[in-house]
C-alpha cells in the first residue's frame, strides 16, 4: 500500500516551547526579639568567657524571645506582616506558605498555619519543612517548583526559630551558639529571567548521634524522667560537625559553580549559613572569595538556625542590585546540607528596610 504523503506542518505554526519560568525572590523582611544576650551574660551563667566564645565562634550577641506563650510563629508572622507591608500586598493575594522550622509552637498544627491565621492569610496550602539549619534553603526549592510550572504566583517562604526554648543554658557548649529571629522571602515568577538558576538539597542520616534532641518525639515523649535528665535540649559534638558543616557547605558551593560554569569572580555574594565564623571563612576560602562579599550576621545574631539566610538577606538588601549573582549554602542536623544558585532579582537600595541596629 502507498504510504500517505506525511502531512507538512508550516514552519511558522510550529510552537516554540515558551521560555521556561523562573521563580524569584521579590522582597525580604524579618523579625528580632528585642532582648540582646550578650557574651558577658552568658559567662555569668556558664564557665565561658566572651573571648573564648568570639575567637571560636564569631559570635558577640544574640536576640532571645521573651514574653509567656510567645512561640517561633510570633516571630514569623511578624516578618511575614513586614513583608506584605513592604510589598503592599493583600493576605488574599498570597498562594502558599511554607515554614522552615525546627521549633515548631506545637507537634501539630504546623507554624505555617499558625502564621497564616496570625496575618490573616486564609484558605491557601501552608505547612512547615524540617530539615533544621539547611531548611531554609529546602523550602525556597520546593517553593520554586510552584513557581516555575506556573501554578501558584505568590508564595511567602519563612524561616523561623526560637533556638531558646530548646537551648540547656547550663551547657556553655551549646547556649552561647544559638538565637531565636525569623526572615521572610516573597517568590513569584520573574519576569527578566533572574532568580533561582540552580539549587541542591541533601541529607546523611547517619548524622543523627551528633546533632539532634534526644526527647519529645514519638521515639521518646516527654516524661518527669526525659525533664529531669534534660533531653529536651540540642544536643550537638560540635567537632564533629564542624568538620562535616566545612565540607559539605564548600561541596555544594563548588558544584552549584562547576555546574553553572562561575568561577570566584562571577560570584557577587556568598550567603553562609551562620553557625560559625571559621566554617564560614573556610567555606569561602575554598570558593576563591574574599571576605568582603561574605554575608555575615553571626557577631549579632548567633545561629538562629533556618532564619540565618534570610536574616542575611535583609541585613544586606541595601547591598543587592539586580543581577548580583548569589550562592546560598548551609548545612545542619540530620545532617542536612543546601545549595542554591540565585541571580538577584532587584535593586535592594530602593526596598531596603534594614534590620533595627
Ligand atoms: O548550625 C548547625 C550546625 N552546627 C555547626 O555547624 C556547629 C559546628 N561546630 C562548631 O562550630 C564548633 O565545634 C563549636 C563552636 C561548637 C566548638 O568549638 P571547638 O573549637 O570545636 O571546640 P571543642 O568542642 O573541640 O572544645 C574545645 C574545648 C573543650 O575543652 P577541653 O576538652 O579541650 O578542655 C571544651 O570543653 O573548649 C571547651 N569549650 C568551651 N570553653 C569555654 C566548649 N565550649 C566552651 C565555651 N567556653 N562556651
Amino acid at each position: 500500500m502507498p504510504s500517505r504523503p506525511r502531512k507538512m506542518i508550516p514552519k511558522k505554526t510550529v510552537k516554540k516551547r515558551p521560555p521556561a519560568l523562573r521563580a524569584a525572590i521579590t522582597a525580604v523582611h524579618g523579625h528580632l526579639p528585642q532582648y540582646v544576650l550578650n557574651n558577658h551574660e552568658l559567662a555569668k551563667l556558664v564557665d565561658t568567657t566572651d573571648a573564648w566564645i568570639v575567637e571560636r565562634t564569631g559570635i558577640r550577641e544574640r536576640r532571645i524571645l521573651k514574653g509567656e506563650g510567645l512561640g517561633t510563629s510570633h516571630m514569623g508572622a511578624e516578618a511575614v506582616r513586614g513583608l506584605l507591608e513592604k510589598t503592599k500586598t493583600a493576605p488574599g493575594d498570597i498562594d502558599l506558605v511554607i515554614c522552615a522550622t525546627t521549633t515548631p509552637d506545637f507537634v501539630f498544627p504546623s507554624t505555617a498555619n499558625l502564621i497564616c491565621d496570625m496575618v490573616g492569610i486564609r484558605n491557601i496550602g501552608s505547612f512547615d519543612v524540617q530539615a533544621a539549619c539547611s531548611g531554609f534553603i529546602y523550602a525556597v526549592t520546593i517553593a520554586s517548583q510552584f513557581i516555575e510550572t506556573g501554578k501558584y504566583n505568590k508564595i511567602v517562604v519563612v524561616g523561623a526559630d526560637k533556638m531558646s526554648s530548646i537551648i540547656d543554658y547550663t551547657d556553655r557548649a551549646t547556649c552561647v551558639l544559638f538565637g531565636d529571629a525569623a526572615g521572610a522571602v516573597m517568590l513569584e515568577p520573574s519576569t527578566n529571567r533572574r532568580g533561582i538558576i540552580d539549587s541542591i538539597i541533601s541529607s546523611d542520616g547517619a548524622g543523627m548521634p551528633f546533632l539532634h534532641q534526644k526527647a519529645g518525639g514519638s521515639r521518646m515523649p516527654p516524661t518527669a524522667e526525659t525533664v529531669a535528665r534534660r533531653l529536651h535540649y540540642v544536643h550537638q559534638e560540635g567537632a564533629q560537625v564542624y568538620k562535616f558543616a566545612v565540607a559539605k557547605m564548600a561541596e555544594v558551593a563548588g558544584t552549584l559553580m562547576e555546574r553553572n560554569k562561575l568561577s570566584g569572580e562571577d560570584i557577587a555574594w556568598l550567603v553562609p549559613h551562620q553557625a560559625n565564623k571559621r566554617i564560614i571563612e573556610a567555606t569561602a576560602g575554598r570558593m576563591g572569595l574574599p571576605m568582603e562579599q561574605v554575608m555575615m550576621t553571626i557577631h549579632k545574631f548567633g545561629n538562629t538556625t533556618a532564619a540565618t539566610i534570610p536574616l542575611c538577606l535583609w541585613d544586606y538588601e541595601s547591598k543587592l542590585k539586580a543581577g548580583d549573582k548569589l550562592i546560598l549554602a548551609a548545612f545542619g542536623g540530620g545532617f542536612t546540607w543546601a545549595g542554591m544558585y540565585v541571580t538577584w532579582a532587584y535593586d535592594g537600595a530602593r526596598a531596603a528596610s534594614a534590620p533595627p541596629a
